[in-house]
């Protein structure tokens, strides 16, 4: 690094606090913040809580400081609500007060600024993506045109797996084959396309970059650059990464599905269905967003629905083989309510309680999402009795308010029963502030409506289809979890026994 640069940082350092001394004495006049560790210059609050703001870390801040607390990340504000009632008003209440995202350095370069959906401020361009994108992806006809295809797409991974030999005795790693199922699923929802194998080249190079941007993006790496500007010099490298793994990431999209299904809608031999990507590019051809906006979409929703959708069925095979007991009852609903070996399909989910509760208690215990997508106030808000600076980030602790025992009788037990009895009428649509695991409001999941049916018929067809089983020698697969900015999955893609079930 050249000595002018070290110069500079000092020199913008030394500003850095005075201002920040000024203004923290200006602020505690003024307003009425909430409460939290009492913040250093600079610095806030950084050095004290550290980089790893998972759900856990936070439901620990929240038992010292309470249901709403303020952390000063350097420069940025970050407020993390903990309590339904506190949920229901910033998702609702206050919805629109709190309706935008922070975004950060990083999520600025994968986003472009906010062209997108899922990381843009509240406001027209927010609505007018949303509003583009329901039709395409967000209906019952959807679910009803692609109904066939997720139980096609799941079918294949069964006489897959019944086909290999190993499954059955060693075991094999499935979420390797679930991750190419659910690209399939929603390749298929986007562009009417699918990969052949884990081997198709095109599937190898989408996968490695979606992987890279999702690592570059939820890492805490670069927290230092995001929270104090001035450090922000020392990212460059880290920022060049993201800019090139983008730019790649839009040009494969461009290249390989996006140009061919423009090319589709301007020949004469049109193929009858209409997949998402044809409505979207309608709306472009209308001039109601740009080609930007097109390629922001298709990364949103490679971002949005397929790591979700596969880490919650990860999580619910690992719950399923750690609880037999549990799994032995999903069979037995499958068998009686079916007839044995009649595969379950999207109709019959309203027949299967249970199979229903256990998706509920897979993304109760294990919220793929547990701290929501991080909202903002664009401008100075009250909540909960405390003033909230303008652009904080508003963290929503949605798997604390699941987890909560105040809230819920022994809730780190995976006990899918509970929706059928003490807490029967919960949803997972946000009836109840204590359950938001796709959010509630105006910014909640729209992919909801797909997400559940696609893992309430993988779960099922893998329950119903073998015994899952952890490997000789083990009583329980490994279910560490690694979070990440706003993300929980497993650590470990464990092996599993799949054992065919004889009728
Ligand atoms: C198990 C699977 C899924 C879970 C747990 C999940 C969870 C969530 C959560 C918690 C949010 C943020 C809510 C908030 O900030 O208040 C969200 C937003 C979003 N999700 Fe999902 N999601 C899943 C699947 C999907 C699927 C399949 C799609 C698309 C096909 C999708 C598309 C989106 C979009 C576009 C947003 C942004 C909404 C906005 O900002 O207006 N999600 N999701």
């Amino acid at each position: 690094m050249d000595l002018l640069l070290v110069e500079k940082v000092l020199l913008s350092l030394f500003l850095a606090v005075v201002a920040a001394i000024a203004i923290s004495k200006l602020r505690g006049k003024r307003f009425k913040l909430p409460p939290g560790p009492i913040p250093v210059p600079v610095f806030g609050n950084w050095l004290q809580v550290g980089d790893d703001l998972n759900h856990r870390n936070l439901t620990d801040l929240a038992k010292k400081f309470g249901d709403i607390f303020l952390l000063r990340m350097g420069q940025r504000n970050l407020v993390v609500v903990s309590s339904p009632e506190l949920a229901k008003e910033v998702l609702q209440t206050q919805g629109v007060e709190f309706g935008s995202r922070t975004r950060n350095v990083v999520f600025d370069i994968f986003t472009g600024q906010g062209q997108d959906m899922v990381f843009t401020l509240y406001g027209e361009h927010w609505r007018k993506m949303r509003r583009i994108m329901t039709v395409p992806f967000f209906t019952n006809k959807v679910v009803q045109q692609q109904r066939a295809a997720w139980e096609e797409e799941v079918s294949l991974v069964v006489e897959e797996v019944k086909n290999t030999p190993e499954a059955s005795t060693t075991g094999i790693v499935l979420r390797k084959r679930l991750e190419l199922m659910m690209y399939n699923n929603m390749y298929r929802i986007m562009f009417n396309r699918r990969f052949e194998s884990l081997d198709d080249p095109l599937f190898v190079k989408l996968r490695a970059l979606n992987g890279e941007r999702s690592r570059l993006a939820q890492s805490f790496e670069y927290n230092y650059g995001d929270f104090i500007p001035i450090l922000r010099p020392f990212l460059r490298g880290y920022l060049k990464i993201c800019e090139d793994v983008k730019n790649r990431r839009l040009q494969l999209f461009k290249d390989y599905f996006i140009d061919e299904r423009v090319k589709k809608l301007g020949s004469t031999k049109a193929e009858g269905f209409k997949c998402a990507m044809d409505h979207i590019l309608e709306a472009e051809k209308k001039g109601e967003i740009s080609e930007n906006n097109v390629l922001y979409i298709v990364e949103n929703i490679n971002v949005a629905a397929i790591g979700t959708t596969l880490w919650s069925t990860e999580w619910g095979l690992a719950e399923l083989v750690n609880h037999p007991r549990v799994q032995k009852k999903l069979q037995h609903e499958l068998d009686t309510v079916l007839g044995p070996g009649v595969q379950v399909t999207e109709p019959d989910l309203q027949k299967l309680p249970y199979l229903q509760a256990v998706v509920k208690e897979v993304l109760r215990l294990r919220m793929a999402i547990p701290l929501l997508v991080p909202h903002m106030n664009l401008n100075h808000a009250k909540l909960g009795g405390y003033d909230i600076p303008a652009e904080s980030k508003v963290l929503v602790n949605a798997w604390w308010c699941a987890n909560n025992p105040a809230h819920w009788k022994n809730p780190e037990e995976f006990r899918p029963e509970r929706f059928l009895e003490e807490e029967s009428k919960v949803e997972a649509n946000g009836n109840d502030f204590r359950y938001l695991p796709f959010g509630v409001g105006r910014r909640s999941c729209p992919g909801i409506i797909l997400a559940l049916p696609v893992l309430a018929i993988t779960l099922g067809r893998l329950a119903q289809n073998f015994e899952l089983c952890p490997p000789p020698g083990q009583s329980k697969i490994d279910t560490t979890e690694k979070g990440g900015q706003f993300s929980l999955f497993i650590l470990n893609h464990s092996t599993v026994v799949l054992k065919p079930r004889s009728f």
